[in-house]
């Protein structure tokens, strides 16, 4: 079976997708510098597929670390999780996103077409699509991403296209995330947001556990259902099983290939308190806010071409999503043990 390296693996998509391919025969090498990642985490893998993944901490961008790990292991291809995530700070410091987000995908893909590994899926984000005119969104949507975060995305999914274009032998599947929820069911795995969470599931989940007063619902006045924003959530057991097809997709399709990955079914911001209301069993106290700078009122996937390729679908729903997440929470309160 093949041997998968996974930058990125100790975080919160990447430790899910590390189950996943463990649990479906794949070896496993993680490269991560723990900057958000978590090494209980890949302790976590183990207990729950009893297979251990490799762990190298090393960064993304650098190139002789990345070396060594392509002459001692045997790899396959890669699934590259390891950057920055945060839009507020991207706004803040575009540099810095350029330079990991960015600079970290050229440094690794030269580094792997020097050992002739040319097989990627890479975490690309449905921010590329920027405000986006359709609803549902599909992958040939115009890209106007609204924020350096979203630019990088955008610019390391060229940067797969011409060389897959350019080069035979490589190919890329870039995997446009909706907004991923919950966490893996055994109570084990889940988001371990360090300061105070940006988005909605980590603060709700805080909210509900006691750590925080209420939820800040940012604006009811938008054309929705209920005035609140509404998203696609998807289960992170769902995005990881889609990274899992990915790889098997890779042995037979060549070339280059951007897939959404969501469920193609919007919830409110109210919708998703509710669930969450229902997984604890108690009222989460909220209060309606000003909209939040930079929101929109609502974006969803258009996931005919991820699910025929992939041969795919999302299993979970809202319900799963929050009552997981719950358990994540409820069984860990501080997080991974560090
Ligand atoms: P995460 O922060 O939990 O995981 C990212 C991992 O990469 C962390 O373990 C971190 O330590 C590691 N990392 C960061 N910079 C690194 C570097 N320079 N070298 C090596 N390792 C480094 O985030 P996540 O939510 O699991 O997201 C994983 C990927 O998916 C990211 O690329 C993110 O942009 C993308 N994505 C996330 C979301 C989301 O809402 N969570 C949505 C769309 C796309
Ligand atoms: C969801 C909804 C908020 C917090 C972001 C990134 C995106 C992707 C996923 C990386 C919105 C509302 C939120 C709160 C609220 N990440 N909300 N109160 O903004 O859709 O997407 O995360 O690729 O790139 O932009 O997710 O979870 O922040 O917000 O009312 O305290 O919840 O207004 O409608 P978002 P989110």
């Amino acid at each position: 079976m093949k041997t998968i390296l996974v930058t990125g693996g100790a975080g919160y998509i990447g430790s899910h997708t590390c189950a996943e391919l463990l649990a479906t025969g794949y070896g496993v090498v993680v490269l991560d510098n723990l900057d958000n990642g978590c090494e209980a985490a890949l302790r976590r893998v183990e207990q729950i597929t009893h297979r251990k993944p490799v762990f190298v901490q090393a960064d993304v961008r650098d190139k002789d670390a990345l070396d060594r790990v392509f002459r001692e292991f045997s790899i396959d291809a890669t699934v590259h999780f390891a950057g920055l995530k945060s839009v507020a700070e991207s706004v803040a410091n575009p540099a810095l996103y350029y330079d990991v987000n960015l600079g970290g995908s050229v440094a690794l893909c030269d580094v792997m077409d020097s050992h002739g590994v040319r097989d990627i899926v890479f975490s690309s984000s449905a921010t590329v699509y920027g405000v986006s005119s359709d609803d549902p969104i599909p992958e040939h949507a115009e890209k106007q991403p609204a924020q350096p975060y979203g630019e990088t995305k955008l610019a390391v999914e060229h940067h797969l296209e011409e060389l897959c274009g350019e080069n035979a032998g490589w190919n890329a599947v870039c995997l446009r995330y909706f907004n991923p929820l919950g966490a893996h069911p055994s109570g084990l795995m889940g988001e371990d947001p360090r300061g105070i969470p940006n988005n909605l599931a980590p603060y709700i989940t805080q909210v509900a556990a006691g750590f925080r007063d209420r939820l800040m619902v940012f604006g009811n006045d938008y054309p929705t259902r209920d005035g609140t924003g509404m998203r696609d959530y998807i289960h992170v057991v769902d995005l990881a099983r889609g990274h899992a097809a990915a790889i098997r997709f890779l042995d037979e399709n060549p070339g280059f290939m951007p897939l959404n990955l969501g469920t193609g079914r919007p919830y409110s911001v109210l919708e998703v308190l509710a669930a969450f209301e229902r997984a604890v069993g108690e009222e989460i106290p909220y209060e309606i806010a000003p909209r939040r700078d930079g929101d929109i009122a609502i974006y969803f996937a258009d996931t005919t071409k991820a699910e025929k390729a992939l041969g795919w679908t999302a299993d979970f729903d809202m319900d799963d999503m929050a009552h997981h997440a719950w358990h994540w929470q409820s069984k860990n309160p501080e997080g991974y043990p560090r």
